[in-house]
């Protein structure tokens, strides 16, 4: 027994290689734990690829309508304040019941909730507008409370998959939802219903005509997604229509829009597939071929997990994080092989399908599979990356059930307000090994986000701990000489408990909205210039090298 645990640590402090050798690190921590040694290079001289503006993104979900009078959580001004802060970004209204939804104009069927006193459009600006489609705070809370159990309800009919056909929404759901994009300055993406279908199983468009016809008398700004993971169509609804001919039913809306003196240059996006594999894959390649030119971006869905069995150890798996890139990879060479130069997007994603994973993906754990997310898929030159949801069913969202933000929601905000669009090289000096300890420590870079006022040069590291001990990050000459803002997060709950915890601290202070109108500074740590960085054992965080003068970010 005894000689078995001598083996053990013998062969762990082997493991170390050249350059990342463990060292204890009494500085930061004082406790004489081990510390993950991690050396890091960087290239600051070029791109290696730029993103768009509204990388992260967020979607809505369609069960959101599911039952109308839930559309008035939008006019939240606590929602409206946290989404705002996420501009600029697109927002996506779909989901499994966009393909059960039918658009019912001239009826306003939400009379009876007593809401329909403060009727949108009119002739007042933009601002006075927006405060009119404001949420009085007793509906909120009761709508609040009615949402709980109207998710319980859909999270039934998503299990049994089992879905209420034709269910109908005005134009005042039409009303609210670009009220909310407008307002909160996110970029409203559309989902079209595709199972709408002739009886030659081909898309039957004349109620996403009246829709759009709607849509053009308000002046609505929107762009369109026709049809949500086509490829489970069977299941969901015993229809199976074929790549191909869904890329013609996108020809069939695109030249509709081209019609529309509004929409006849608006964004069109599809085909939201899940992550493509077997049949799945002809079904991409089918629509790419007769439909790639009515769409701007070929988007497809990812979830690393199924919510249903997925435990903690998924959440801070380098193997997990680490099967997204094998995924981007097998996508991007089947759209370039049909479609070369097509731009791509993770057009719904988040950690766990099947609505999250219970305790986990609302979680401070979620953050590691989101972050990661962010930085593998800029780098590997995905260009938006929508996540799954800001609100709707589940247990994915952003906010919680009293729209009180979660901590991805805080790491999103973070990700916006520090990192640019321009990616940049870093790397991990590690020696081969799928069990290194020190693949558990993740980096990306980008320029830092200009728009937030740092200057020209400054660059932005992202990196996350996934292991209990700390880890200090030596840097390279190119990055020391430069004074370093640094943000933090971490559970407000020490070791693993802390990973299921709902509240973030940032630089060890419990983030919280100062009112439902009113978000905290987010404020950095200033550090000196130095050659290495301490990153806490399940820390997430954002470094801004507030001098590096990165010529890439000039
Ligand atoms: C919001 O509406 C105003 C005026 O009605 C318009 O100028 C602006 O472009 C709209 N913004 C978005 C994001 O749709
Ligand atoms: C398409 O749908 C409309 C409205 O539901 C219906 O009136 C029409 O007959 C349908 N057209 C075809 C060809 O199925």
């Amino acid at each position: 027994m005894i000689s078995l645990v001598a083996i053990l640590v013998v062969s762990v402090q082997l493991w170390p290689a050249r350059g990342s050798h463990d060292v204890a690190d009494h500085d930061a921590f004082g406790t004489g734990v081990r510390s993950l040694e991690v050396d890091l290079s960087v290239d600051l001289s070029r791109i290696v690829r730029e993103v768009d503006e509204r990388f992260l993104s967020v979607a809505i979900d369609a069960s959101l309508v599911a039952e109308e009078k839930f559309m008035y959580m939008l006019g939240s001004p606590k929602l409206r304040t946290l989404a705002k802060a996420l501009s600029p970004s697109y927002l996506r209204f779909g989901g499994t019941r966009q393909d059960f939804m039918v658009f019912n104009p001239e009826k306003y069927l939400m009379r009876s909730h007593g809401c329909d006193q403060q009727k949108p459009g009119s002739s007042a600006g933009p601002e006075d507008s927006c405060k009119k489609m404001e949420l009085p705070t007793l509906l909120e809370a009761r709508l609040k409370k009615q949402w709980i159990q109207q998710q319980a309800l859909l999270r039934k009919e998503d299990l049994q998959m089992k879905y209420r056909r034709r269910v109908k929404f005005t134009e005042y759901s039409v009303d609210l939802l670009t009220s909310f994009a407008n307002c909160t300055d996110m970029d409203l993406i559309f989902g079209l219903n595709a199972l709408l279908r002739t009886s030659d199983n081909i898309w039957n468009s004349s109620n996403a005509r009246s829709l759009i016809k709607y849509c053009e008398s308000k002046q609505y700004r929107i762009s369109w997604e026709l049809g949500n993971e086509p490829n489970s169509y069977e299941k969901k609804a015993g229809v199976r229509v074929s790549g191909s001919q869904l890329g013609e039913d996108f020809v069939n809306l695109r030249e509709i829009l081209q019609d529309s003196k509004l929409y006849h240059n608006t964004g069109l996006y599809g085909p939201d597939i899940s992550q493509p594999r077997d049949h799945r894959k002809d079904l991409l390649q089918g629509f790419l071929t007769t439909g790639s030119q009515a769409i701007n971006a070929c988007t497809w869905h990812h979830y690393y997990v199924n919510g249903r069995e997925a435990t903690l150890a998924d959440f801070i798996s380098p193997q997990v994080l680490d099967s997204l890139g094998l995924k981007i990879s097998e996508v991007l060479e089947s759209v370039h092989l049909v479609s070369p130069g097509m731009r791509s997007w993770l057009g719904e994603s988040s950690s766990a399908y099947g609505g999250g994973a219970e305790g986990l993906s609302d979680a401070f754990a979620a953050g590691f599979m989101w972050l990661d997310k962010l930085g593998l898929a800029a780098k590997m030159g995905l260009d938006v990356v929508i996540r799954q949801v800001l609100i709707g069913s589940g247990t994915y969202h952003l906010v919680d059930d009293n729209l009180d933000p979660l901590p991805d929601y805080w790491l999103s905000l973070l990700y916006k307000r520090l990192v640019g669009p321009e990616v940049l090289m870093v790397e991990r000096l590690l020696l081969a090994g799928l069990q290194n300890p020190r693949r558990k420590v993740r980096v990306y870079l980008h320029c830092a986000n200009r728009n937030r006022g740092y200057s020209k040069g400054a660059v932005t590291l992202m990196a996350m701990n996934l292991a209990a001990r700390p880890s200090r990050l030596t840097l390279p000459a190119l990055l020391s000489p430069s004074t370093v803002e640094a943000f933090v997060l971490q559970s407000d709950q020490p070791n693993e408990a802390g990973l299921y915890s709902r509240s973030v601290m940032l630089n060890e202070k419990l983030l919280q909205m100062l009112d439902d109108q009113t978000l905290p500074e987010l404020k950095g740590n200033i550090l000196p210039p130095a050659d290495h960085l301490s990153l806490p054992g399940f820390s997430l965080a954002f470094f801004v090298f507030t001098e590096a003068e990165a010529a890439a970010c000039q």
